[in-house]
């Protein structure tokens, strides 16, 4: 039987494990976030000034690139995934991000804000150590269906670069509103 005494240090445990998460997310949030307003203001104006095709660069290295530096400071690691990666080097989802991006599809269809859906958690790594892994939805915005709509519907020069730069794309078919993927984040505790 559990004592009064036993029941309290459970809860006081409890409390501290929210604190600790609760500043973890509000941390990560303040230190990655900035970068995605960033990445998709760039995204617009090269589109507009420079066409769709002038803007692959944008989401293949420059976007990367924003986030390894970003990674790099911290000493965490940054990078973005998808259920359906067009660089499926890069961006194919581990077991935890798989099952986060499939729980992140359902609350979009349960009707949730995408570009609130987030989630944070303390996992255990493979090393046996602790990690703070945090995921943030990205949504898809008119400016993106340009490149990742359907594929029929992609400008003809565009979609010729984009199937010869990655002959496995399955990132094609999305509408304004859906999930892209996500960016994912690693944290060591
Ligand atoms: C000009 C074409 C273009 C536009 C517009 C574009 N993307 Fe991409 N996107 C790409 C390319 C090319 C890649 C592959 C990047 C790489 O090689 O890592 C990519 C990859 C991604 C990835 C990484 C996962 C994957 O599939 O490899 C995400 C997430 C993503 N795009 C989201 C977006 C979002 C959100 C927008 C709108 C704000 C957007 N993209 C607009 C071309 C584009």
């Amino acid at each position: 039987m559990k004592t009064p005494l036993t029941i309290a240090l459970i809860s006081l445990s409890i409390v501290a494990h929210a604190a600790e998460l609760d500043s973890l997310l509000a941390d990560t949030r303040q230190e990655v976030l900035p970068v995605l307003p960033k990445v998709a203001g760039m995204m617009k104006q090269t589109v507009e000034s420079e066409g769709v095709a002038a803007a692959i660069p944008v989401c293949k290295e420059k976007a990367p690139a924003m986030m390894a530096e970003k990674a790099a400071a911290l000493g965490w690691k940054i990078r973005r995934v998808s259920l359906k990666p067009r660089n499926a080097e890069r961006a194919t989802p581990d077991a935890w991000e798989q099952a986060q991006l499939e729980i992140f599809d359902r609350r979009r269809a349960g009707g949730e804000d995408p570009k609130a859906i987030e989630v944070g958690e303390i996992v255990e790594a493979a090393d046996g150590g602790r990690v703070f892994r945090y995921m943030k939805a990205l949504p898809v915005a008119p400016v993106c269906v340009q490149c990742h709509g359907e594929r029929n519907a992609l400008a003809p020069e565009l979609r010729q670069a984009i199937e010869a730069a990655y002959p496995h794309d399955r990132a094609t078919g999305y509408a304004p509103g859906d999930l892209r993927g996500a960016l994912s984040v690693t944290r060591p505790l």
